[in-house]
């Protein structure tokens, strides 16, 4: 049977076209005041002014949710997390509060190898046992889908480790999860000094495993001092692409080392963080397809200047924003945060927000044209709002309530 949604006080289609949005499309919300959603089979089957959908053969017959005069847009897209790890880093928190930097943490044994050690020491089963609770933890909050990278691994079998667990809980649902090799994240302890060899192990081994079995759809690299150089992207990029897998990239986020241009280049679906990208890279970015996926949660938390959001979009480049969720930077999996920050630190209006959060962050994923909008074909992830007007989403900071959260035409959180 199908399902109509109505009675909504703004129903966001984000309809428009089939490419990131930009320039004159970076804040088009495809507004309706009177708006309906017709859904089958998972998939939105119409969406417009009430009436007209009232009008489709289907819209006879089928069953109605109605928002009750609130918010409805499609479930934000998190196009960047690290969701698969042990424990949270409490410790490093505690640790830089008291004045200690990300690098003077990894030197002590905290940061990312820390969780590597909580990942090797912990069975697939009960990762994938976090995830899911996780999962539940997106859905509440209104997203729909995530992008999931591995990266605490850091060997072959603990990466496939993660991105096994990723799959188990990608295949239970409802969260719909794009999965992620970042076996080039951090340099293994055993490896320590010997970073040539990992990178070969990662485009020799990891990458044709993850692709093989089907476990990956992009590659990443952190490319940063002290961790992977531009020559090293390059590497594992071409890796990925032997290998048929999209690309995606760490770029320019404690230092500026020229990722992002070769990640323009290169065709990847986005270049992420760019705190230290200049207006030479916004201007690179404008001219190409790569999205800039903003990840300011991870500023907020570091205390770290925010990336600069306003050159890019006024440079004409499509930004995304998305959690960056993980335990060392970002331990927020609530998009309605980043809204907030984006809004009043990064100086984005509430409408690009939530084009960076839904549409782009589909493209930044590689889902630009199935997910992120209300549009006909497109999957039936919407989100009712405990708000009247759009812009409550970024200005009650982490609230208003998600009402309801559908995924694929069925209310899978809150209550419809
Ligand atoms: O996106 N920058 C590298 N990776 C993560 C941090 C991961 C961690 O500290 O565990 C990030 O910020
Ligand atoms: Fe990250």
């Amino acid at each position: 049977m199908a399902t109509l949604v109505d009675h909504a006080s703004q129903l966001l289609t984000m309809a428009g076209p089939e490419i990131p949005r930009a320039s004159r499309d970076r804040d088009r919300l495809g507004l309706l005041r009177d708006g309906a959603v017709l859904i089958d089979a998972g998939k939105i089957v119409a969406a417009g002014p009430r009436d007209r959908v009232l009008a489709h053969p289907l819209a006879q017959g089928a069953g109605r949710i109605s928002a009750g005069h609130r918010v409805v847009t499609p479930g934000f897209v998190d196009a960047h997390t690290h969701p698969v790890f042990a424990e949270p880093r409490l410790d490093d928190f505690e640790a830089r509060l008291s004045g200690a930097t990300y690098a003077e943490i990894a030197e002590r044994g905290g940061g990312i190898l820390w969780t590597v050690r909580g990942v090797r020491g912990t069975p697939e089963s009960d990762l994938a046992a976090g995830l899911r609770r996780r999962a539940f933890d997106f859905l509440a909050c209104g997203t729909t889908t995530i992008e999931a990278k591995s990266g605490y691994g850091l060997d072959l079998e603990n990466e496939l480790k993660l991105l096994r667990a990723i799959r188990t809980v990608a295949g239970r649902g409802p969260l719909e999860i794009v999965p992620t090799l970042l076996g080039a994240h951090a340099v293994p302890p055993e490896l320590k000094g010997r970073k040539d060899e990992y990178v070969a192990s990662v485009c020799g081994e990891m990458i044709p495993r993850a692709a093989a079995e089907g476990l990956a759809k992009f590659v990443d690299v952190f490319c940063e001092d002290g961790y992977f150089s531009v020559a090293d992207f390059e590497k594992v990029a071409d890796a990925g692409a032997k290998a048929g897998l999209g690309l995606k990239v760490h770029s320019e986020q404690l230092s500026r080392l020229g990722s992002l241009a070769v990640a323009a280049r290169r065709g990847a679906v986005s270049a992420d963080h760019l705190d230290c990208a200049d207006a030479s890279d916004c201007a690179t970015l404008a001219a190409g397809s790569t999205v800039a996926c903003l990840v300011p949660g991870s500023n907020y938390f570091l205390a770290k200047p925010y990336p600069p959001a306003r050159a890019l979009l006024d440079a004409g480049a499509a930004v995304a924003l998305a959690t960056d969720f993980n335990p060392g930077t970002c331990p927020c999996w609530d998009m309605r945060v980043i809204l907030s920050i984006a809004c009043t630190q990064l100086r984005m209006t509430p409408a690009e927000a939530l084009v960076a959060a839904t549409i782009n962050g589909a493209h930044a994923a590689g889902l630009g044209l199935t997910h992120g909008s209300l549009e006909p074909g497109k999957a039936a992830d919407l989100v009712c709002h405990d708000a009247e007007d759009y812009r409550e989403l970024a200005y009650w900071l982490s609230a208003p309530k998600v009402r309801w959260t559908m995924k694929r035409g069925a209310v899978v959180s809150g209550e419809a």
